[in-house]
């Protein structure tokens, strides 16, 4: 089990747009699970490679049960998705306010408008084409993850940020989102 460090805004790795994955070798399938191991030890629902310094274009995201839609919800261990140079297809008209952290942002909230739903296209970790659709909370995952690829940050989009309280916190666990 490997534990990267996640980077903070001070790096400008952080904000630097993420160059395309090309190479599916050995040196990303490391990344990936060590990207894994480090969303889980920080009790993420999702991660980016900028925030791990490393700028390439893979995203992951955590999710309990079949929020993406075709899937059986029956599944009870959790899904891990991980995406490779993920673009946004398809987008909702529907958009919804939600709570939002960021784990390159720890000590704050705020909140941010994303699309109900979305559909996503990239590559899995061997390469091949995938597409995935997406409401919820997992939309929300993604869309958050997908700006980090592009240098941007939720704290750049949201309607309001604040610095929650050690009570806000405990009555907000599981709800705000730590990406
Ligand atoms: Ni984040």
């Amino acid at each position: 089990m490997t534990v990267l460090q996640i980077i903070q805004p001070d790096n400008p790795l952080l904000r630097r747009p993420a160059a395309r994955v090309t190479d599916f070798g050995q040196g990303l399938q490391t990344l990936i699970d060590d990207m894994h191991d480090t969303m889980e030890e920080a009790k993420g629902f999702g991660l980016a490679g900028p925030q791990v310094a490393c700028s390439l274009r893979i995203i992951m995201a955590r999710s309990p049960e079949g929020e993406v839609s075709g899937e059986s919800a029956s599944e009870d261990a959790e899904k891990l998705y991980v995406v490779a140079n993920p673009q946004i297809i398809k987008r909702s008209e529907e958009k919804v306010l939600g709570v939002e952290g960021c784990l390159s942002l720890p000590g704050l909230l705020g909140d941010v408008e994303r699309h109900e739903s979305i559909e996503i296209a990239g590559q899995d970790r061997e390469g091949r084409p995938i597409r995935l659709p997406a409401s919820g909370r997992l939309a929300r995952v993604f869309q958050h993850e997908i700006d980090h690829l592009d240098g941007v940050l939720y704290i750049d989009i949201a309607t309001s940020v604040w610095r929650p309280t050690e009570e806000d916190q405990a009555a907000i666990a599981g709800a705000a989102e730590n990406q």
